[in-house]
């Protein structure tokens, strides 16, 4: 898991597509990785990562999703008003792009929140990260309109992109 992160920070548009820093990452102890391989792992019921393997073992790509409970405040102070899945930490290696496996691990994903009893999943993406707005597009998702200044840059947008189904 950690391997994963670490080459996903080194992603030509890392600086676009995550908040920390490949240096950030990798200097964070043992414990932390630890912690957040069981905080998303089987056993969690507010977190899951789910992950895609090569047939040679090795990791293809991952997505996380958050469960947000309603009445609370997200991340960015902003109120949650229905319980609901939020997609983070999207990577898929450079070898494995553009064959659909993006969209699998989104189904497993909105799955697992569904099954959480999430009533939508949700995400944030650059505005200028064009190639994951292409697959968020493709795997369902929509622009809900909510603009937020992105965390690293207030003069440059985030776009909430939402997955709705019918209650
Ligand atoms: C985001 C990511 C997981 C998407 O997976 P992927 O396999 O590359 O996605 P796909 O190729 O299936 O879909 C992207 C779509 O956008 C299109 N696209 C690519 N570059 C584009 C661009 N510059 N402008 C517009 N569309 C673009 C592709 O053509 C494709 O659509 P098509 O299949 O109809 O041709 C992967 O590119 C990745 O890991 N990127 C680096 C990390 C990242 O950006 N994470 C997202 C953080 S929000």
């Amino acid at each position: 898991m950690k391997q994963l992160r670490l080459d996903a920070l080194r992603d030509p548009v890392a600086h676009l597509a995550f908040l920390e820093t490949y240096e950030e990452a990798a200097a964070r102890a043992d414990a932390f990785w630890q912690d957040r391989a069981v905080g998303s792992g089987e056993g969690s019921t507010t977190a899951r990562q789910l992950i895609a393997e090569a047939p040679d073992g090795t990791w293809a790509g991952s997505v996380t999703v958050l469960i947000e409970e309603a009445g609370t405040k997200d991340w960015a102070g902003y109120p949650v008003e229905r319980r609901q899945g939020h997609v983070v930490g999207v990577f898929v290696r450079p070898a494995h792009r553009g064959n659909g496996l993006i969209k699998v691990l989104f189904d497993a994903g909105v799955a697992w929140a569904r099954e959480r009893g999430a009533q939508r999943v949700r995400l944030l993406v650059h505005e200028d990260n064009e190639r994951a707005q292409g697959a968020y597009r493709k795997a369902g998702f929509v622009p809900s309109g909510v603009v937020v200044p992105f965390f690293k840059e207030a003069a440059q947008n985030e776009l909430e992109f939402v997955l709705d189904w019918p209650s």
